[in-house]
């Protein structure tokens, strides 16, 4: 099992460049699957996330090759290949459940081991599965896998009772080869969506109003190949904003999209720590003292869940009570019993976590319980007295591109250990 060894107490200092986002990547990646020649990526992270992806891609019939690091070229095969994602690979990855609405729609038929149970919820697909019925899916449960066909998808109506990601994106895909117009509302608008529709649109789909809460699809007969550069990942900027934060240091984080950040920075800013944006990048300094502050997790614009465990490791040092509202998953919570090994103050009620400020936090074994639990754990041994070894640290290298190297970069003291290949699941 790997591990991340940090000792605390070092400021960190310096610029880290931010690379291509996970979940805009994923998307694409799946989305590719509906091209008629060759498609080649820019920005793509190399995180496990994307080599576990990329090798479902090569078992559906699909070539996919790095041309250099970032650069990805993926070419579909011209007719359904390969069983489909299979439970093993769908356990390590649920957003290969995203490669649903492409292959059906491309191929008339596709076939995705249902997720099962998960770290931070019980996350089901109700909604894909509503959205691609009204398209005139027809969909069966096999053995543990959604069996979804069609002879062909026409445009339909689709209300989603509430702005998934996933849902938006498995719909939409689908839409941009169905037969007439679609309208979808009650999206969802994150930004990693926008750049899926952006990356649809290039290779001529016809989606327009991504970004609000209805987006129309006008079905169109194919998509073309094409060459697209992914978006700045805004939970790994904000990430090392946080960290950079956390340990009290001056740190420019470079190629973001200061927009994607707003949250992030209006609530960095009420606790007191210094945020300059500039066109692509963001320069966070902090200087005592902060302010306890209160966040609550909601669809974008509104506060990521997926930064809400990194602040909530910052916030355990500072002083006066701070409460975190999770409205998105229902068991984001799982990072406060590793954090309290580490002598923080916090409790938990139903989806409020009250955080008492400490004078201090001290090192301590401690486990990565999902990908953003395993962040939060890295920005809480920056700050603890001490050394903290994070076990499960795999969990960590599914979405952050070289955290270790880049951390180090900034003075960090922080080494990574091998260890046995054993990837929990873990679908955030
Ligand atoms: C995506 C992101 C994840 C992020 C999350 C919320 C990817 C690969 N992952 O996950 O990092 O934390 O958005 O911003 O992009 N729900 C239903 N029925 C459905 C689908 C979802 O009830 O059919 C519920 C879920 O249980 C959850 C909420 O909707 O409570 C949000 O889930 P969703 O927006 O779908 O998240 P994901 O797409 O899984």
């Amino acid at each position: 099992m790997n591990k991340i060894v940090v000792s605390g107490g070092r400021q960190l200092r310096g610029r880290v460049r931010v690379s291509g986002a996970k979940n805009a990547s994923l998307a694409v990646l799946c989305a590719a699957m509906m091209a008629s020649g060759e498609v080649v990526l820019e920005n793509v992270p190399t995180i496990s996330d994307i080599l576990v992806l990329a090798d479902i891609l090569r078992g559906l019939g699909a070539r996919v090759e790095w041309l250099e690091r970032g650069l990805m070229s993926i070419t579909p095969p011209t007719q359904a290949g390969g069983e489909g994602a299979t439970y093993p690979e769908v356990k390590k990855l649920r957003a290969s459940s995203l490669l649903l609405g492409p292959l059906l729609a491309r191929y008339g038929r596709a076939r995705v081991a249902l997720p099962g149970g998960c770290n931070i919820g019980i996350r089901p697909m109700d909604l894909h599965f509503k959205g691609l019925v009204g398209l005139g899916a027809d969909l069966s449960l096999e053995h543990g896998c959604i069996g979804a066909e069609s002879s062909g998808l026409k445009g339909a109506r689709i209300y989603l009772d509430f702005p998934s990601v996933g849902a938006t994106e498995n719909i939409m895909m689908a839409a941009c080869l169905a037969k007439g117009q679609t309208v979808i509302e009650n999206v969802a608008k994150e930004p990693e969506l926008v750049d899926l529709a952006n990356f649809l649109n290039s290779m001529g789909a016809r989606v327009r109003g991504a970004g609000t809460d209805v987006i129309k699809v006008e079905g169109a007969d194919g998509l073309s190949g094409g060459r697209y550069s992914i978006i700045p990942d805004r939970i790994e900027a904000g990430t090392f904003m946080v960290a950079a934060a956390a340990s009290r240091g001056e740190v420019t984080v470079e190629n973001v999209i200061p927009f994607h950040l707003q949250p992030v920075t209006a609530k960095l800013r009420e606790a007191g720590i210094g945020v300059v944006e500039q066109e692509d990048k963001i320069l966070v300094s902090g200087s005592l003292p902060y302010q306890n502050i209160d966040i609550k997790t909601m669809p974008y614009p509104g506060f990521p869940t997926d930064m809400q465990s990194p602040m909530m490791a910052m916030l355990c040092t500072v002083p006066g009570l701070s409460l975190i509202t999770e409205n998105i998953f229902e068991n984001r919570f799982q990072v406060v019993n590793e954090l309290k090994r580490m002598g923080a103050n916090i409790k938990v009620e139903g989806r409020v976590a009250v955080i008492e400020g400490v004078p201090e936090i001290q090192g301590a074994q401690v486990r990565a319980t999902d990908l953003r639990a395993g962040a939060a754990l890295i920005v809480a041994g920056l700050l603890a007295n001490g050394e903290t070894e994070i076990s499960n640290a795999e969990l960590i290298y599914r979405g952050y591109e070289d955290l270790v190297d880049k951390l180090s970069g900034l003075g960090a003291s922080i080494r990574g250990e091998g260890g046995e290949d054993t990837v929990d699941a873990d679908w955030s």
